[in-house]
């Protein structure tokens, strides 16, 4: 959905920001800015400030900031389009109806007809659950002690035995033959024409999307035959790779992490039990889609797994895929042969809650699941061990980290901290040299960079000063005219290299080329997500650098030669061709002579 600059210029204008954040805390007011507690994290003195002149907000403490939208957004946990439409109703404005192409159109159609069959079938299958005919998957749910408020909240049904029950009764409600195979809810006979019901006979657990629309089901037997649970197939609604069961309660339960367990009967069971921040992926492996999802809701997942073979295996699994979305990840091990639903049943939330108290961090996971292949007496499987362990620590950042658990491991197993850290030296080592190897425009050949720091440090902390070079300079920029104008030509906006800041830098050029002045409000409104929104308010929310001109003029230039090296060297990763690389270092040459000049001429 996409609405004209002048609708979110309106939206933003009724909406004044101190008004609206009073409606959550209370601000006071202190020289020309207000502040309050901030909402977005815990602490006891207020530093959360709102400036009315630039309707900007900044959390001195955790470092939240941006504007009425991504206020709401982050509050709400709602989409930027929610968020214009929410801001709208406040402020009595009325939205248009958006324009779309025929075909869009089209796809817009289907997917709501699909909507309204999942939402009818959903209806239909809870009404079922109450009538004579569910009396079966009644009193299946009942005596697995599940209670009928949550059985509404979760909306569970019933699907009947007989063999095109459903198939009937969406025909009797009038949609047509071809939207009601689309739904997935029917398969076709095996032989001649019509369909039969997918489920039969079978509990039914309707899937939420993140707003609440029912995008499929999942049907589980009241016995013990098999398949065990059968879920609707990949469908226009249904993509099992971008959707979590339970993350329409769990994204707005506000704690500070999120619960992932494996099957549905454990979200309904935890959530039942009070643990509303509860997910479970729906019968596949855990995806990166899945954990941008996550990411988007929460900085920190707590993995509940079986603690049998099939539980270690994904719990190992998933911990790559979430850790790559930059979540903080803890695993927790059920005691026994028992998942989430029968343990809270048996032991209650007390002992549960105590449980995610003692959960452990993804590196000690990883480590104790290789200590139990090793028996420790013998002094070979010790080494092999050792070695193991190393190389889990090695991929670590933080030399803090590395310390720490290498300490806590030498304390668990009698193997040397030494040793540990002797291992770690030699595979940065080792993976230094590869590194060197494959980049083979190494212009920068730092022989004599330290060699504690791990490859992947080194990585780490040139990504951290690439990305510091491009969001001061944007900051620049951004509060200097002059400095644009001075520097235009020599750096593009493409030339930034993170894709939400060259975003910024193309905005920010735009306006100045326009010769409009630089709106910060109206920069954010064209990212549409809460991450990338906070990202780009970071370049307003710095005061006025304190420099003196001569070290801004340097760092100017430092920072835009940083910059270009950086596309430089992309550039030569990229390509294979030997005049293109020669071409690229005579480009690399000139830059270094490159000086502009910002304060005379
Ligand atoms: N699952 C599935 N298809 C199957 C088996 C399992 O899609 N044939 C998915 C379901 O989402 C299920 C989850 O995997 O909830 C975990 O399966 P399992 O551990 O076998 O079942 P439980 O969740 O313990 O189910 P219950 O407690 O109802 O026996
Ligand atoms: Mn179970």
């Amino acid at each position: 959905m996409y609405y004209s600059e002048e609708i979110i210029e309106e939206v933003l204008s009724r909406n004044d920001l101190v008004d609206v954040v009073s409606e959550y805390i209370r601000l006071k007011k202190q020289g020309s800015s207000y502040f309050g507690l901030c909402p977005f994290h815990n602490e006891d003195t207020p530093s959360f400030s709102v400036s009315p002149d630039k309707q900007m907000y900044y959390c001195f403490g955790c470092q939240a900031g941006g504007n009425v939208f991504t206020f709401i957004m982050q509050m709400e946990n709602y989409s930027f389009a929610e968020t214009v439409k929410y801001l709208a109703d406040r402020a009595n404005i009325t939205l248009p109806q958006p324009e779309y192409s025929a075909e869009v159109k089209k796809a817009l159609k289907e997917k709501e007809i699909l909507r309204n069959i999942h939402k009818e079938t959903a209806k239909y299958f809870y009404y079922n659950l109450q009538s004579e005919r569910g009396k079966v998957a009644l009193e299946y749910l009942q005596g697995r002690k599940v209670e009928e408020k949550i059985r509404k909240l979760f909306g569970l049904g019933y699907a009947n035995a007989d063999y095109d029950d459903l198939y009937k009764y969406l025909l009797y409600k009038g949609y047509d033959e071809e939207f009601i195979a689309k739904s997935g809810l029917v398969i076709p006979r095996k032989t001649g024409k019509g369909y039969i019901d997918r489920f039969r006979n079978r509990v039914m657990f309707p899937i939420f999307d993140v707003h609440n629309n029912i995008i499929g089901f999942g049907g589980r037997v009241l016995d013990d035959s098999l398949p065990k649970y059968m879920n609707s197939p990949e469908t226009q609604l249904f993509d099992k790779s971008r959707n979590l069961y339970g993350l329409n309660y769990a994204r707005t339960a506000r704690e500070n992490n999120i619960l992932i367990v494996e099957g549905y009967m454990d979200v309904i069971s935890l959530y039942q039990a009070g643990f509303k921040n509860v997910v479970a992926s729906l019968g596949t492996a855990f995806t990166y889609q899945h954990a941008a999802l996550l990411k988007r809701y929460t900085n920190e997942v707590v993995l509940v797994y079986d603690n049998d073979a099939a539980g270690i295996k994904a719990a190992l699994r998933a911990i790559p895929i979430l850790s790559s979305a930059g979540l903080k990840i803890k695993v927790l091990q059920i005691p026994g042969e028992k998942d989430p639903d029968d343990f809270i049943k048996e032991k209650g939330p007390e002992a549960f809650r105590d449980l995610i108290m003692k959960a452990l961090s993804s590196v000690m996971f990883q480590v104790n699941v290789v200590k139990a292949k090793y028996n420790l007496e013998n002094l070979e499987e010790k080494i092999q061990f050792t070695k193991e362990v190393a190389n889990i620590l090695a991929k670590l950042n933080s030399s803090i980290e590395i310390e720490v658990y290498s300490e806590q491991i030498a304390e668990e197993t009698g193997v040397s901290k030494q040793s540990i850290l002797e291992e770690i030296k030699k595979l940065r080592a080792i993976r230094q040299k590869e590194n060197r190897k494959i980049n083979k425009s190494s212009f920068s050949t730092n022989e004599s960079e330290n060699n504690l720091k791990s490859s992947s440090q080194q990585k780490a902390d040139e990504k951290d000063g690439l990305y510091k070079a491009q969001l001061n300079l944007l900051r620049l920029i951004s509060q200097n005219e002059t400095i644009y104008q001075k520097i235009k030509d020599y750096l593009s906006f493409s030339e930034f290299i993170d894709p939400v800041l060259s975003k910024a830098a193309k905005l920010i050029y735009e306006s100045y080329g326009e010769g409009r002045s630089i709106e910060a409000a109206k920069i954010i409104n064209h990212f549409e997500n809460l991450q990338e929104q906070n990202q780009v308010a970071t370049i307003f929310n710095e005061e006025k650098s304190s420099v003196k001109e001569y070290d801004v003029e340097k760092a100017i230039n430092d920072q835009i030669k940083l910059i270009k090296r950086a596309n430089i060297d992309l550039k030569s990763r990229a390509t294979t061709d030997i005049y293109e690389i020669q071409a690229l270092i005579e480009q690399k040459k000139q830059l270094e002579k490159l000086y502009i000049n910002i304060i005379s001429g």
